[in-house]
């Protein structure tokens, strides 16, 4: 049985009654796939206990409708921690989260205001913040983390090499749909003509042609660039599809 953690409070004592067991930690904001399962998997493999925690972070939302619309599937994905045999689901509300209203926030000065962090502003702010939050509360051995997001992880290991956080950060690698195209949330919020056209973006990303190339012919398709950039050996990847954001990584 998975249980459902809500209250800090409560985290704690359960905290506390765990002192000489390892503690793998998986943060989410929920709707999970098979990229989530894949961490939750080595997670429990590697750890004594595996906390997987739910929370769709608002201060992480630079677009307010990309916040509302974030799909929500609370039933189903409790019914996978289950079947993963994941011990605890962390599970919080906002106020108990930001019981500063995000007074405070962790703020990284450079490599955050490029990629995402320059067409999603106070993105990685959010991130950090929350990612610090949880960490500090869950007090993991290890956290798992998604190549998918690969800015994302690289932040978190700068912040946790910064603060000297007593905790492993741990990546994995992006997991695929069978058509190529990164699994992710969001995904199911694209038009089933819009789904067919997703592994486009992934098909492109990883050809051999120049980065104008690729941009011209994602436009041609039918995709809306907000970066197409290369950065130490990895080419990274952002664009509007309809509603949808998508981001993508390959190494070159
Ligand atoms: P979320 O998008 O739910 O992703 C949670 C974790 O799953 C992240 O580490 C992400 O990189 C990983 N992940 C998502 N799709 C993946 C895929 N296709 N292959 C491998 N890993 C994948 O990332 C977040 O949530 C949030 O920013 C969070 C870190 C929880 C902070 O709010």
């Amino acid at each position: 049985m998975t249980q459902v953690i809500k209250q800090i409070r409560e985290w704690k004592e359960v905290r506390n009654s765990l002192q000489k067991k390892s503690i793998g930690f998986v943060p989410t904001m929920g709707a999970l796939h098979e990229g989530h399962l894949s961490l939750i998997r080595k997670s429990v493999s590697d750890n004594d206990i595996t906390v997987v925690s739910i929370f769709v972070n608002p201060t992480q939302f630079n677009d307010k409708n990309d916040f509302e619309n974030y799909p929500v599937t609370f039933e189903s994905d409790l019914a996978k921690l289950e079947s993963e045999k994941v011990e605890y689901l962390f599970y919080p509300e906002y106020k108990e989260i930001y019981s500063d209203d995000f007074r405070y926030e962790i703020n990284e000065k450079e490599f955050s205001k490029k990629l995402c962090g320059a067409h999603r502003p106070g993105h990685f702010t959010g991130v950090l913040t929350i990612v610090m939050k949880l960490l500090n509360i869950i007090k993991p051995t290890k956290a798992y983390f998604g190549e998918k997001d690969y800015q994302q992880y690289l932040l978190i290991k700068g912040m946790a090499e910064a603060f000297f956080l007593d905790c492993e950060i741990i990546p994995l690698p992006l997991i695929r749909e069978k058509d190529g195209l990164a699994m992710s949330s969001r995904n199911k919020l694209l038009t089933e003509k819009e789904r067919k056209l997703a592994p486009r973006f992934y098909h492109w990303l990883k050809s051999d042609n120049s980065i104008d190339t690729i941009k011209d012919k994602l436009e041609e398709e039918g995709f809306k660039i907000d970066y197409i950039e290369e950065i130490d050996e990895r080419r990274f990847g952002a664009v509007h599809l309809g509603k949808v954001r998508l981001i993508d990584n390959v190494e070159i």
